[in-house]
């Protein structure tokens, strides 16, 4: 990991590792301006065909390779894909149906380079070759360039731009979550996916978690029956708020950040049997900012789903980011669900081993370590490894990339194309409600911190999909007219 700033502790993602990542943000670029109500873009930008270059894909393709570009090469990148990318290049990718495809890290876009270069210096030698962009256009270029595969990984409000050029440029895109931060830039994303037959997807990694597919395969099989309610609770440490984040974090919340795990794992799991009906949000503020600003310390998110026959299903998912950072877990993730029939209660750190070292835990080693999200390990056999579902949801999606392109006939694409565009764990086209409640909790903290606290927004209503209500008010702010 050459060029990392060994200065500030940071265990890099919600989940807790059981290492840690020391780093400083590559640049002090990223804007105040994160509005807590943001404005989509709404120009309709006109749609390109497929070009040529993903249409020459095809299984005589010798070897099969797909050609990847990186938007972003953060503490996500350096978690996850890093792994991954140069994994895949000592042992390709293989299914059956596709035989060996390499996949090739072919050009970078960040927005000053450095990081860039520093990852170049300290790669395996077989990862060095890829091209950086950088600065004003860097996304745009990267998207024109001989790529099958676009990754986004930028902030979460620069995700729909990078997206919304790869996809027009003809390339398949895979985003962090949260995807995009309204429904009309969602909206835009999948039409311009379904009109030039490629994949969008993001990333929700928590779903390949083994504890939420068992519970999920509970729910499935009709084992535990109708959920009624839960919470959910994910606690950062200050060292995010006050270090990590803190160049863009003026105006923002720790709810649209990592709430999305959450809101995308209740949704997944429960989401098919009832619809998404009310979302309500209240936060503390004073800590990172003023009381009177619009920057949240912590933040309460309600989230209510309505059955058929008229019951209910609530969930509270509360987040902060300013919890002690000697805290023993660092990331504190809890979750409790309960059932006509049952209750499952779960702890992401808590899962068996305890561990101290003198003068190394909690930082540098964790107290309650979570091997199941991103580890490295000496395997038995002798090798180093990184491996966990971080990586592995990773592997899920250029399977599917490679599938779609070499997994059969070329005049079978389109039909391995739908099939993969309809899984629901990670199409664009299947994030609309997280999308939604992340649109509406914006908007509802907006609001508070201007002065009306206790908003709620109606989904689906008469009113429109997204409608904004104010507490002793009759006006209604519609956010999003069509339903969600
Ligand atoms: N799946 C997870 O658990 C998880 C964890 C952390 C972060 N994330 C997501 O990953 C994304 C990135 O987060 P991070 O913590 O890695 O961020 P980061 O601040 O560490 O890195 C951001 C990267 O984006 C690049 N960048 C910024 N603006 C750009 C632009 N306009 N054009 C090109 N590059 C640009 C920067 O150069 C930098 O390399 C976010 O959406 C975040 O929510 C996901």
């Amino acid at each position: 990991m050459g060029g990392w700033n060994r200065k500030k502790p940071y265990a890099a993602t919600s989940d807790n590792v059981n290492y840690v990542y020391f780093l400083s943000r590559e640049f002090s670029g990223i804007p105040a301006d994160r509005s807590p109500n943001p404005k989509p873009p709404v120009t309709r930008v006109p749609l390109t065909p497929t070009p040529a270059y993903s249409r020459t894909m095809d299984a005589n393709t010798n070897p099969a390779t797909l050609r990847v570009g990186m938007v972003g090469l953060g503490m996500i990148f350096e978690e996850t894909y890093r792994s991954f990318f140069e994994q895949v290049a000592k042992r390709g990718l293989f299914q059956r149906s596709t035989g060996p495809v390499e996949i090739e890290l072919a050009a970078v876009a960040t927005r000053t380079g450095t990081r860039a270069e520093r990852y170049r210096a300290g790669a395996p030698v077989q990862l060095r070759r890829f091209e950086s962009f950088t600065g004003d256009g860097a996304v745009a270029r990267l998207a024109e360039s001989e790529l099958n595969v676009v990754c986004v990984a930028s902030p979460d409000d620069r995700h729909f731009e990078a997206a919304l050029a790869a996809l027009m440029a003809g390339k398949h895109v895979l985003i962090e979550k949260p995807s995009v931060l309204s429904l009309p830039e969602l909206d835009q994303l999948s039409e311009v996916a379904r009109r030039n037959r490629l994949l969008a997807k993001v990333v929700y990694h928590k779903l390949l978690d083994p504890d939420h597919k068992k519970l999920r395969t509970l729910v499935v099989d009709g084992t535990l029956q109708h959920v009624n309610n839960g919470y959910c609770s994910l606690l950062e440490p200050k060292s995010i708020s006050g270090g990590q984040f803190a160049e863009w974090i003026v105006g923002r919340n720790p709810a649209t950040y990592v709430a999305v795990h959450y809101l995308k794992l209740i949704d997944f799991t429960f989401g098919s049997d009832c619809q998404l009906n009310r979302i309500s949000a209240t936060g503390q503020r004073g800590l990172v900012g003023t009381p009177e600003s619009s920057t949240w310390d912590s933040v309460q998110l309600q989230v209510s789903y309505r059955y058929p026959d008229s019951r209910e299903a609530t969930f509270d998912i509360h987040t902060s980011w300013v919890t002690p950072d000697n805290f023993p877990g660092y990331v504190e993730q809890e979750v409790q669900f309960r059932f006509d029939n049952g209750i499952w209660l779960a702890h992401q750190r808590k899962r068996g081993v305890e561990l101290a070292i003198e003068g190394r835990t909690p930082h540098e080693h964790k107290n309650t370590p979570n091997h199941h999200y991103n580890g490295t390990f000496l395997e038995p056999w002798g090798e180093r490894s990184q491996r966990g579902y971080g990586i592995e949801v990773l592997e899920r999606f250029f399977g599917e990339v490679a599938q779609v392109e070499f997994g059969g006939p070329k005049s079978e694409r389109e039909d391995r194309l739908n099939q993969l565009q309809t899984l629901r764990y990670n199409d664009l086209s299947a994030d609309r409600n997280c999308v939604a409640i992340v649109q509406a909790l914006e908007a509802i903290l907006h609001e508070h911190a201007a002065g009306n606290p206790g908003c709620s927004v109606v989904v689906n209503s008469a009113a429109g999909g997204l409608v904004l209500q104010r507490p002793g008010s009759a006006l209604q702010n519609v956010l999003y007219a069509a339903p969600v």
